[in-house]
């Protein structure tokens, strides 16, 4: 039977999460650890979905039916991904998905985003669609939409596009950014976060107190503008200063926590040019920004605060058909 397998590689949040669902920008940086997913085409009319870092064994769904009951959480980017690509292009065949991660979908690398560009790139690949990246994000954004409602996109973008993009709302800008990997050392604080949950509390904030936080979204922007041209010039200090800038802005739209906090002063007495959350925030990860020579010890201080090092590097190639 014919199949085709891809991956994609998870990602990480430099900075500007939260203002970016509003209108402002954000850099995101690809990781090495990606995700792994293989289609198959077969005979009869069904969904089959084996990925087992998610215990799911042969979930099956016609074709025709998906997304009309409610989907296990597990399944849902792979189902409705392909329920979009057969909306739009109108699948012939059968389809069995197997999907394998180098990371745990626990931490917010984007295991959920990654699945979904997955689906689309392997199913242009197998029907012969050739679509190019904006319309795979295009399809890959409506999918996360369906099922988050709320959501930038940027973790589509660089699921797709690799690299580390600067990246406006919905894909209205996507500008992978002219550098080379950089050193940064991630700690995980062994919280899951909800993004959805933490995308309402904001909201309920800006809600109370408008001004005020359209205020934290305009300063996030400005931060993120700074930071574009402190990477592109190699200027280390400045990102780092805009780092801590920005984890300020986090701390007073009340998602970063006590753990990510204690990691992210750790690492700044360690030698970091600057430490902030990624991401959501509510806990999941934290990164800091440093010279070589010091990742070591930075490494040490997280663990030391109760953090988990995660080994990965930045600006990782995007979604690609496997050999
Ligand atoms: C979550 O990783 C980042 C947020 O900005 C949400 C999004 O951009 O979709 C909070």
């Amino acid at each position: 039977m014919k199949s085709v397998t891809v991956s994609a590689p998870g990602k990480l949040m430099l900075l500007g999460e939260h203002a970016v669902v509003y209108g402002y920008p954000c850099i995101v940086t690809a990781v090495n650890q990606r995700l792994r997913l293989t289609a198959t085409i077969h005979d009869e009319p069904l969904l089959i979905i084996n990925a087992p870092d998610m215990r799911i064994v042969d979930y099956k769904r016609p074709i025709t039916m998906l997304g009309e009951t409610e989907t296990p959480k597990e399944v849902q980017f792979v189902a409705i991904a392909v329920k979009n690509f057969n909306e739009k292009y109108g699948l012939k065949t059968g389809i069995s998905i197997a999907t394998a991660s180098e990371f745990k979908s626990t931490i917010g690398f984007g295991s959920s985003s990654a699945s979904t560009v997955c689906v689309i790139k392997a199913l242009s690949e197998l029907f012969g669609k050739e679509l190019t990246n904006k319309e795979i994000f295009d399809l890959s954004y409506k999918t996360v939409l369906d099922i988050q409602k709320k959501g930038s996109g940027f973790d589509v973008a660089s699921a797709i596009f690799g690299k580390t993009l600067y990246f406006v709302t919905g894909g209205k800008t996507i500008l992978p950014l002219a550098i080379d990997n950089f050193p940064i050392v991630v700690g995980y604080s062994g919280v899951k976060a909800d993004t959805v949950r933490l995308i309402n509390k904001v909201s309920l904030l800006f809600n109370e107190n408008p001004k005020l936080v359209k205020d934290i979204y305009k300063d996030i922007g400005k931060i993120v503008e700074k930071a574009k041209t402190a990477l592109e010039e190699k200027n280390c200090q400045v990102l780092g200063e805009l780092m801590n800038l920005n984890q300020i802005h986090l701390a007073k739209l009340g998602v970063s926590t006590r753990k990510l906090d204690v990691m992210i002063h750790a690492s700044r007495d360690a030698g970091a040019y600057g430490a902030k959350l990624s991401g959501a925030g509510g806990g999941d990860c934290m990164f800091a920004f440093a010279p070589e020579n010091r990742m070591k010890i930075i490494e040490k201080a997280i663990k030391k605060s109760g953090g988990e090092i995660m080994q990965i590097t930045s600006n990782a190639q995007g979604v690609r058909v496997e050999k």
